[in-house]
Formats: C-alpha cells, sequence, structure tokens
C-alpha cells in the first residue's frame, strides 16, 4: 500500500470512530438537548487547539455478547487543547456509545489524560455522561473507578480539577466530581445521584423524578455539590473559559496577570450601596464591585448558602478570592452550609496562592436547634481551621457587625490575617447592643422606676463603649480604622506588601481538619 493509501485507511478509520455510537444514537442524544463529547470539547478550547488521543482503543469486554460489540472509542474522548491559550488536559464522555458506562479501557483513557496532567501540571476537565460502571465488565468498572478517584486526590491541590455534568452520573461515578475542585451544572441536562429513582422506590417506596433527585437546581441550591449552574451547555462553556482565567495551571504558578482597571465607580460605588442606618440590609456584592478592578466579580456557589458570598475578582490585575457576609440573606450569619462553602473556598484559594479578603458583616453563627444538630460546631469549626491554616496573604475589612464568634471566625487576626481594617461604621463586640445590655444590665433594668427607659439608656451606654472599631484599634486587633473610599487603596498596599509573605508551618504529615 502506498502513503497515500495508508492514509487514507487511517481517515477512513477515523471517520468511523469519530461516528461514535452511530447516527441513531446521536440523533438520541440531540433530542435530549445535549450536544456529542466532541461538540462539546470544540465548543469549550480554542478554535483548532483540541488534539484526540487514544481514538482507537477497544473495549475489552467479553462477557455478556461483549465481545460481539464495537465500542468506538470506548465511550470516552481524551485530549489536549487550551482554552484562552491556557493548556487543559479534558475528557468528555461519550453517551452515544454504550451510555458513556465506564469499563477497564475507558477507564484507562482517563486515567492516562489525568497522568498527563500531573505530569505536565496544567487543568483537568472532565465531562460527564454515563450510565456508570459499565455492567457488563464486573468489578473491572469498578477498579477503574478507583483508580480515579485515587487520581483525583492525588492530582487534589496540585492541579485544578474541573467536572462538568451534562448528562447522568449515577452511582459512585458521583465521586470523582466530588473529589474535584469545581463541579458545573446544566438545567434539565444534569443527573446526579448515589442511588436513582428506581432503587428508591423499591427500597422505600418513595417516587421522585431524576430532576427532583439530582437535577441541576438540587445540586446548585440544596447540596451545595454544584458550584456553576447555567441554563444550557453554551452558558456552561462561557462560565468554565471564565473561572479558567482566573486560576493558575497548577500550585506553583500564579494566575495570570491581567492589566488594571479601575472599578466601574458610576455604577458601583461604596456611598451608593452602604446604608447609613446600620440595621439595614444591602448586597455585600456591590461593596466588592466597588472595589474590585472593573468592577468584575466572578461568583462561586451563587445559589448555596446566599448568607456567604465566595467567588474570584482582581486587583491591579491580579486573582483575588473574596469571602463575604451577606446582609440580604440572614443578616450575614454563619451555619453550617455557609461555613462549609468558606471554608472549601478558602482552602482553594490556599492552595492555588490567591490571595484572600475577607469582608465582614455579620451578628454571628446562627442559633437554634436545627443548627447545633445539623453539626455546626462540627462545620463552623472549618472556617476557623481553613483560615489559620491558609499562608496566602490575608487581609480582612471589618465593614459593620464583627459579633461574637462571627468576629473571630471570618479571618480575624487571631487567626493570622496580615492585616485587618475597620471602616469607621465597624461594630466589634461579643453581642449586638440589645442582646449585651439585657444580660449586663438585667438587675438595673429590672430594679428601675421605668426599666423601657433604662433599658435605652444601657444600650446606648454600651453601644458608646463598644459598638465602634476603636476598641479594638487600641488593642492593636484592628491594623487601621480606614475611610470606606480608601478601601482599594489600602488592600492594593496590603497586597503588594505581601507578595513575598513566607510563614513557617510546623512540622507535620498534615492536620485533621474538622471534615
Ligand atoms: C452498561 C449501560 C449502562 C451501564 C447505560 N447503558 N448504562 N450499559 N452499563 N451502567 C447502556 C444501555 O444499555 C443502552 O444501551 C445505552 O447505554 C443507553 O442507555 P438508555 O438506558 O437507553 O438511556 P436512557 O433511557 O437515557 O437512560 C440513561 C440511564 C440508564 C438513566 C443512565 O441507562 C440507567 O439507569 N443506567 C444505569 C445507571 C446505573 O444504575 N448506574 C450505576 C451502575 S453502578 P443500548 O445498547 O440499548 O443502546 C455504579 C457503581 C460505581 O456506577 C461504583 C464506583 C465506586
Amino acid at each position: 500500500m502506498s502513503l497515500k493509501q495508508k492514509t487514507n485507511e487511517l481517515k477512513k478509520r477515523m471517520q468511523e470512530a469519530l461516528l461514535g455510537g452511530g447516527v441513531k444514537a446521536i440523533e438520541k442524544q440531540v433530542a435530549m438537548g445535549k450536544m456529542t463529547a466532541r461538540e462539546r470539547i470544540i465548543a469549550l478550547v480554542d478554535e483548532g487547539s483540541f488534539h484526540e488521543y487514544d481514538l482507537f482503543v477497544e473495549h475489552t469486554g467479553k462477557d455478556f455478547d461483549m465481545d460481539k460489540k464495537h465500542l468506538p472509542g470506548d465511550g470516552v474522548v481524551t485530549g489536549t487543547g487550551s482554552i484562552s491559550g491556557h493548556p487543559v488536559c479534558i475528557f468528555a464522555q461519550d453517551f452515544t456509545v454504550a451510555g458513556g458506562s465506564l469499563g477497564l479501557m475507558h477507564a484507562r483513557k482517563i486515567t492516562k489524560i489525568m497522568d498527563h496532567a500531573m505530569k505536565l501540571q496544567i487543568p483537568l476537565i472532565g465531562i460527564n455522561d454515563s450510565g456508570g460502571a459499565r455492567i457488563q465488565e464486573g468489578v473491572n468498572s469498578l477498579a477503574g473507578y478507583g483508580e480515579i478517584f485515587f487520581r483525583n486526590t492525588q492530582s487534589s491541590g496540585v492541579i485544578p480539577q474541573i467536572s462538568v455534568i451534562l448528562g447522568p452520573c449515577a452511582g459512585g461515578a458521583v465521586y470523582s466530581p466530588a473529589l474535584t475542585d469545581f463541579v458545573f451544572v446544566v438545567e434539565n441536562i444534569s443527573k446526579m445521584f448515589i442511588t436513582g429513582p428506581e432503587v428508591i422506590k423499591s427500597v422505600l417506596g418513595e417516587q421522585i423524578s431524576m430532576e427532583e433527585l439530582g437535577g441541576a437546581r438540587v445540586h446548585s441550591e440544596i447540596t451545595g455539590n454544584a458550584h456553576f449552574y447555567a441554563l444550557n451547555e453554551l452558558e456552561c462553556f462561557e462560565q468554565i473559559k471564565r473561572l479558567v482565567s482566573f486560576i493558575p495551571w497548577n500550585n506553583a504558578k500564579k494566575a495570570e496577570a491581567f492589566p488594571t482597571k479601575p472599578p466601574k465607580s458610576k455604577l458601583y460605588n461604596i456611598n451608593k450601596f452602604f446604608p447609613t442606618d446600620p440595621k439595614q440590609p444591602y448586597d455585600v456584592r456591590n461593596i466588592i464591585k466597588a472595589i474590585s478592578d472593573d468592577s468584575d466579580f466572578f461568583e462561586v456557589q451563587e445559589l448555596f448558602a446566599p448568607n456567604i458570598i465566595i467567588g474570584f475578582g482582581r486587583l491591579k490585575g491580579e486573582t483575588i478570592g473574596f469571602v463575604a457576609n451577606q446582609p440580604l440573606v440572614l443578616a450575614g450569619v454563619l451555619d453550617v452550609d455557609s461555613s462549609d462553602k468558606a471554608a472549601r473556598f478558602i482552602r482553594y484559594c490556599d492552595a492555588f496562592s490567591i490571595p484572600l479578603v475577607t469582608l465582614v458583616d455579620l451578628p454571628g453563627y446562627l442559633p437554634g436547634v436545627d443548627q447545633e444538630h445539623a453539626g455546626v460546631i462540627r462545620h463552623g469549626a472549618k472556617m476557623l481551621y481553613a483560615y489559620s491554616e491558609a499562608s496566602v496573604p490575608k487581609i480582612t475589612i471589618i465593614l459593620r457587625k464583627a459579633y461574637g464568634g462571627g468576629y473571630i471566625a471570618m479571618c480575624s487576626r487571631h487567626l493570622r490575617a496580615d492585616f485587618v481594617f475597620a471602616w469607621p461604621t465597624a461594630e466589634i463586640a461579643v453581642m449586638g447592643p440589645e442582646g449585651a445590655a439585657n444580660i449586663i444590665f438585667r438587675n438595673e433594668i429590672k430594679n428601675a422606676e421605668n426599666p423601657e427607659e433604662m433599658r435605652k439608656q444601657k444600650v446606648a451606654e454600651y453601644k458608646e463603649k463598644f459598638a465602634n472599631p476603636y476598641v479594638a484599634a487600641a488593642n492593636g486587633y484592628v491594623d487601621a480604622v480606614i475611610a470606606p473610599e480608601d478601601t482599594r487603596h489600602f488592600l492594593i498596599h496590603a497586597l503588594e506588601i505581601s507578595t513575598h509573605k513566607n510563614v513557617m508551618i510546623p512540622h507535620k504529615k498534615h492536620g485533621i481538619p474538622p471534615f
């Protein structure tokens, strides 16, 4: 055979393989409102950058007539490419081939690209669309998952790992995304659960749809398993591209620096959004936008535990991780879910050298039987652990309330914030003036001729003494009381001089965080 003939044969083989499960299966995929595996990759990466490997891998299963079946590429597409010039390793399960089910060779393709990502020190993106462990391949499928989970764990904190759920992700398969850094879901397309509706019906007699059990909204709002929610696949890919622009390729590199852009001060002005009445709620996202470059804030887990806001922005071109209490929701209290949400984000930023800026305005931890029984002690402790452990530059700004355990937990000086700034509106105390006066002046109030008048007087006395930033500043717990409009200036300076921050971490194999 001539070179031309051989090349033609290659092209023919490729054409067949690239058709995946065939025209009918592709039509079914499209009818479900889904793109095919390769279309997804092409839509996500830079034009012309995708290079596919292991196209001709064949499955090895023989039982249950599997030896008579041809599964092109064994149901998964793997390769490398770039996103806005950032290199990535990528895999996408192909549901048109045996439902994207994971057999031995399918798993080997995934683990091979995972190993590449670690070796090349670049992010890994996994697009999940699969019926789970390939039932006909038995323990070999389970072994495949185990190998993936092990690599997810080894890669954790070394390279960014991104999971995209674009179809079913059922059974133990869900644990790979759960071990990765960010999970993206899409309305009506993503379905994640350990046991599906059928099993639930037969074991518990409960009836529930796949969407209600493990749809995109459920994982974005209730479980917190998902970090980004999109209405369609293309929107989801735009979100991934945006995320990739904020994070570094690996834990030895800094995130890409962008040209500095001032905030859009006409739209986002602190005076416009920060209320004069200390009891009035406001949207802390507007404060973040008022201080960050180009007023650009990319929120993470927007729909989950909205009493705390987390996400990425930039200051003088450098990526920053923002953590902020949200006075609009439950007055910004810390609770089980918000502690989980923030603690994980803090650890992510710390692992990937992203400085942390914390904005504080909270009345403390949420009281109540539900919270106590849900383990607010253990979950709340995650915040303390994450902030104490983080060695990236940590800068805290106390905007308004910083009461009780909440004051300590929100990256106080005591958890080793490098700089703590307070606005003149800050109130740093064990609790709010009303609660405090009722406890410490109980007898005076009870025995007064006019108890209500006395209560008001004592509240005012307490406010005068403690509801301000100056007692904390007098003790050196606050480094500077600053005018709100100077916040960006103080932050940028603090970050610039923290560039070579170096802290001694006690020698240990690893700590034991309150997981
Ligand atoms: C083998 C599978 C498969 C699987 C789907 N298929 N899942 N083949 N093993 N796990 C095949 C189907 O037989 C079918 O093949 C094709 O993929 C498309 O599937 P359909 O059922 O026709 O598609 P749909 O109606 O859209 O339903 C999708 C589905 C359903 C909801 C995912 O297929 C399903 O319930 N599958 C099983 C899900 C599951 O229980 N997985 C958990 C396995 S245990 P043909 O040839 O007809 O086109 C597990 C444990 C891992 O994952 C543990 C790791 C720790």
